[in-house]
C-alpha cells in the first residue's frame, strides 16, 4: 500500500505544476498590467487574527493548533486578515492608495467536494486607501480581465455585484441592532444555499420582506453608477447586479461581488468587496484606511478551464511549448561524450535548454527523447567528429558543421532563440 496525501490535498505531478504555473503567469500579467505590485505574507498567523473579524464560518474551518510556544496558531485560510495587519504596521511606508497583489496557498478543513479542497491558491488583489467608487470599478475591470485572459468570454462567466449598504440600510430601517446585523447577514448569504425554510427560521419576522425584496431586486444608485462605468470600458456585459450576494466573511462594508460561471455548473470562481473598517478594527483604531480587494481561487478556475474548449486549447498549447528544450545533443560515439558535454554547457551558458543521455544509449532511442522533448534541433556528436552533424528535428533536413562554428551558427538561426 502507498501512502496517499490527507483529504483535500493534492499532489502536483508535472502536468499539474505546469497547468498551475499557467494560471499564476496569467494571473501575475494581468495584475501588472493595472499597476498592481507584488507581496507576500506568512503561511502560519495567530488564530487570533481571523477570530478578530473574519466571521464565524472560517474560524470552525480552521487548521489550527498550539505551537511548541503554547501559541495558538492557525495556517492561513485567507490573506486579508494578514493585508490589514501589514498595511497598519507599515502604511506610513507608502504612497496611498497601495494596490497590492499576492499569489499564495491557504487552508480551510472544509468538507471535501467538488470545488472545494482543504488547500487552494488564490490570487489576491486589493487596493488600500481610496474610498472612491473608481476604486470599486478599478477592481472589478481587473478581475474580469483576470479570467478574460484566460480566454473566457461574457458567456462563459459573470460578475454578480451587490452592496452590502443595502442591506444594512434595510437592517437599520427596520431597527435592528447593529451587533446582530452580522448574523442576518450571513442568512442571507446562505439564501438559495440551504432550505428556505432553514434560512426563514433565521431571519426569523424578517424572513417575508427579505424574500420580497430578493425576489423584486432592489435598487442601487451606487451600483447603478458602477454598471455604467464598466459599460463605457466595454465590459457591462461581463456583470449583472444581484442584491442576494452578501459574502460570507464578516469584513464587507460596501460593494461585493462574487464570480460564477454563466452555466451556474461550479461554486464561486472569485469573490471580494470593499472592508472599509478591517485595518482600523485590527489596529484598534490606531490605522483607519479605506479598503478593498478580490480573490480568485485555482480550484474552481481550473475546472472552468478544463469545461470550456476553447480556455483549455489556449492552456494545452501554452503548456506544450512551455515545455519544449531547444537542443538535444545525440552523443552517437561514447569517446565524443566529453566533447559533447564541453559544448552542453556552453550552449546552456548562453541560455539554450539543452538536454543529452546521462548513460550510453542506442542513437535512434537518443532521437525518439528529442522529438519526445520537443527539441527544436539535434546535434549528433559521431563519426563526424571535428565536424557534428546539425537535424532540424520539424524538416528532418541535416547539415554537417565545424564543431568550432557551432556557437556562432546556432546564434543566427531564427528557430533559435535563446
Ligand atoms: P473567499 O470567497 O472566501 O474570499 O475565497 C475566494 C475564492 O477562493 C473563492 O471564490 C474560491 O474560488 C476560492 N476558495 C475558497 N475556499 C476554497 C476551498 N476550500 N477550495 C477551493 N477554492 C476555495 C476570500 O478569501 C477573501 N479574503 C477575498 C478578498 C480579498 N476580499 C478582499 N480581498
Amino acid at each position: 500500500m502507498f501512502m496517499q496525501t490527507l483529504p483535500g490535498f493534492r499532489d502536483f505531478l508535472p502536468e499539474d505544476c505546469a497547468k498551475r504555473n499557467y494560471i499564476f503567469a496569467r494571473w501575475r500579467e494581468v495584475a501588472r498590467r493595472y499597476g498592481f505590485v507584488e507581496w507576500e505574507g506568512p503561511l502560519l498567523e495567530t488564530v487570533e487574527l481571523y477570530k478578530k473579524k473574519s466571521g464565524a464560518e472560517i474560524v470552525d474551518q480552521l487548521f489550527n493548533f498550539t505551537d511548541k510556544g503554547e501559541r495558538e496558531v492557525a495556517l492561513r485560510p485567507e490573506l486579508t486578515p494578514t493585508l490589514a495587519r501589514v498595511v497598519a504596521a507599515h502604511e506610513r511606508e507608502f504612497k496611498k492608495p497601495l494596490k497590492w497583489f499576492s499569489i499564495g496557498q491557504f487552508f480551510r478543513y472544509e468538507k471535501q467536494q467538488r470545488g472545494r479542497l482543504r488547500e487552494h491558491f488564490q490570487l489576491n488583489c486589493d487596493i488600500i486607501g481610496e474610498a472612491a467608487l473608481a476604486a470599486d470599478i478599478e477592481l472589478v475591470a481587473l478581475c474580469i480581465d483576470v479570467l478574460r485572459a484566460f480566454g473566457f468570454t461574457e458567456r462563459d462567466f459573470v460578475v454578480r455585484i451587490s452592496d452590502r449598504e443595502f442591506w444594512t440600510d434595510f437592517l437599520r430601517e427596520r431597527n435592528v441592532p447593529a451587533d446582530r446585523w452580522d448574523e442576518f447577514l450571513q442568512a442571507i448569504d446562505k439564501f438559495g444555499r440551504e432550505p428556505r425554510e432553514k434560512t426563514a427560521e433565521k431571519l426569523d419576522n424578517l424572513a417575508e420582506p427579505v424574500f420580497a425584496t430578493l425576489k423584486s431586486g432592489g435598487k442601487s444608485e451606487k451600483l447603478g453608477k458602477l454598471v455604467d462605468a464598466l459599460r463605457g470600458r466595454g465590459l457591462a456585459d461581463f456583470v449583472a447586479i444581484d442584491i442576494g450576494i452578501v459574502r460570507g466573511l464578516a469584513y464587507y462594508t460596501g460593494i461585493v461581488f462574487e464570480v460564477f460561471d454563466r452555466a451556474g455548473k461550479f461554486r464561486a470562481i472569485a469573490g471580494g468587496g470593499r472592508y472599509d473598517n478591517l485595518i482600523a478594527q485590527l489596529s484598534d483604531g490606531a490605522v483607519s484606511l479605506p479598503a478593498l480587494g478580490f480573490a480568485m481561487g485555482d480550484v474552481v478556475l481550473g475546472e472552468l478551464i478544463n469545461e470550456i474548449p476553447h480556455a483549455r486549447e489556449a492552456m494545452q498549447e501554452a503548456i506544450t511549448i512551455d515545455r519544449k528544450i531547444d537542443i538535444y545533443v545525440v552523443i552517437a560515439k561514447e569517446e565524443r561524450r566529453a566533447d559533447a558535454l564541453t559544448q552542453v554547457q556552453q550552449l546552456r551558458d548562453l541560455g539554450y535548454g539543452v538536454d543529452y543521455p546521462l548513460t550510453p544509449t542506442k542513437i535512434p532511442k537518443q532521437f525518439q527523447t528529442a522529438e519526445d522533448l520537443g527539441a527544436t534541433i539535434a546535434i549528433l556528436y559521431g563519426d563526424e567528429w571535428p565536424q557534428v552533424k546539425i537535424k532540424n528535428m520539424a524538416t528532418a533536413q541535416q547539415e554537417l558543421l565545424p564543431h568550432d562554428r557551432l556557437l556562432a551558427h546556432l546564434q543566427a538561426l531564427p528557430s533559435l532563440s535563446s
